[in-house]
C-alpha cells in the first residue's frame, strides 16, 4: 500500500497552530502518523528492518522516518522491562500499539496511574508527560507480524512519533513523601 507516513500538509485549525510549542505537528497528527505507521508494518513496508528472530529478552527498537520534524520508530517490548520514569524533554510524542500489550504508569502530579493500551490503542504525550512503560505481562498469545517472521514474536509491539525529533530525556524517581525528583537528564535522541 502508499504509506502516508509523510507529515501532513498543513496543520492549521480554527484556532492556528500552537505557536508557543517547538514543532508545528500536533498530538492529533502524530497520533495520525503512528497509527499509518502501525499499518505499514502490518503491511510489511519495513520487513527489511524487522530482525530475522524477535528478542524476548531485550527490548530493541528501530527508526522507521527521520526528518526535522519528526522522527518514527518501531519499537519491542519484552515482559517486565521496564524504561524507567522519563519524559520526551521538550518533545511531543504518541504511540500505537499494533501488537500485543502494554502498561503505562503516568505520573499525574500525585501518584501513578497505570493503563492498559492494546493492540489498536493508541496514545499521545504533551510537554511533561512523564512515564513508564512496560509489556503487558498477562497480554494474550501474540500474532505474527513480520512475513519475515515464521513463529509469532513473543513481544509486544508498538510505534512512536517524535516531534522535534527526541534529543533529551530526563528520568525521575517517586520519593517516599509520594513526590516526583528527578534524577538525571541523558542527550539521547534514542527512543522510551
Ligand atoms: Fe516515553
Amino acid at each position: 500500500m502508499t504509506s502516508t507516513l509523510a507529515r501532513p500538509r498543513s496543520t492549521s485549525t480554527p484556532t492556528g497552530p500552537a505557536t508557543h510549542l517547538p514543532t508545528r505537528l500536533r498530538p492529533a497528527d502524530l497520533l495520525r502518523i503512528t497509527d499509518q505507521g502501525a499499518a505499514d508494518v502490518l503491511d510489511g513496508r519495513y520487513n527489511h528492518l524487522l530482525p530475522t528472530e524477535w528478542d524476548t529478552v531485550n527490548r530493541w527498537a528501530t527508526r522507521l522516518e527521520a526528518d526535522d520534524d519528526l522522527d518514527v520508530w518501531l519499537i519491542s517490548w519484552t515482559p517486565n522491562e521496564h524504561t524507567e520514569l522519563h519524559d520526551h524533554a521538550g518533545s511531543l510524542g504518541a504511540l500505537t500499539v499494533l501488537s500485543g500489550s502494554l502498561l503505562e504508569y503516568r505520573w499525574n502530579g500525585a501518584a501513578l496511574r497505570r493503563r492498559t493500551l492494546d493492540a489498536g490503542d493508541q496514545a499521545s504525550f504533551p510537554l511533561g508527560w512523564v512515564h513508564d512503560v512496560v509489556a503487558n505481562p498477562h497480554a494474550a498469545p501474540l500474532r505474527p507480524v513480520a512475513a519475515t517472521s515464521s513463529t509469532p514474536p513473543a513481544v509486544s509491539l508498538s510505534v512512536h512519533a517524535y516531534s522535534p525529533p527526541l534529543t533529551a530525556m530526563s528520568y525521575y524517581e517517586v520519593t517516599e513523601h509520594q513526590t516526583l525528583r528527578r534524577t538525571r537528564t541523558t542527550l539521547t535522541d534514542q527512543p522510551e
